[in-house]
């Protein structure tokens, strides 16, 4: 597939089966993702890649999250907080670096960190991957972070939901560029 037919072809599969993906696919993925372009070659990314009992295990942790902050809530919206993970049977959670010196700016580490999200949603898609790019809560719940490995002021940008796509949906084209650009001459 070339680089135009993956980024015009490429759609959200939120409906992946619970099929597991060969760690060598995955590994495919990172290959892809760190091919993006970062100011200082600082390589401000950082994944978590979560499968089976992982997925388990940070589904607890929500859970246990959600809890501490909203202990009024219902028994299903702990249960339904303790799924999450469990929606594709490959979960990465994509950080990017705090700056370490004055030149790195942090929303240029951000920044770069989504171009990798983007070249790893291509790469995955090329492969007959299914995936959805999510954030939500989740991606600024304290706990969540520290059983990543991430920092409290670090910013998680994604997390990347992968699998075989359960079925391959019809998708409208997206608006055109016209309405959001300006041309100088
Ligand atoms: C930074 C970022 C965060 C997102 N977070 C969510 C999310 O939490 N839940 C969700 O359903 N979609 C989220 N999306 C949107 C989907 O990933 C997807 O891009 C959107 O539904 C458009 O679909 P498409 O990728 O098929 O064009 C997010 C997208 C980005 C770029």
């Amino acid at each position: 597939m070339d680089v135009f037919e993956a980024i015009h072809s490429r759609y959200s599969q939120g409906k992946v089966k619970p099929d597991a993906v060969p760690r060598a696919l995955i590994e495919e993925l990172l290959r892809a993702a760190v091919q993006a372009p970062n100011h200082y070659k600082v390589r401000p990314w950082r994944f978590v890649v979560l499968t089976g009992d992982g997925r388990d295990k940070l589904g607890d942790v929500m859970a246990a999250s959600q809890r501490e902050n909203h202990p009024d809530f219902p028994q299903e919206a702990f249960d339904k907080a303790r799924a999450t993970p469990l929606r594709a049977p490959v979960v990465i959670a994509v950080g990017a670096d705090k700056p370490g010196e004055p030149k790195v700016l942090e929303i240029e580490n951000v920044c770069a960190a989504a171009a990798a999200c983007q070249n790893l949603l291509l790469a995955a898609h090329a492969m007959g991957l299914g995936a959805k790019w999510r954030t939500g809560e989740w991606a600024r719940d304290a706990k969540v972070k520290e059983f990543l490995g991430f920092a409290p002021d670090q910013h998680i940008v994604a997390f990347l939901y992968i699998g075989y796509p359960e079925f391959i949906a019809e998708n409208p084209p997206r608006p055109s560029f016209e309405d959001r650009t300006v041309w100088m001459e």
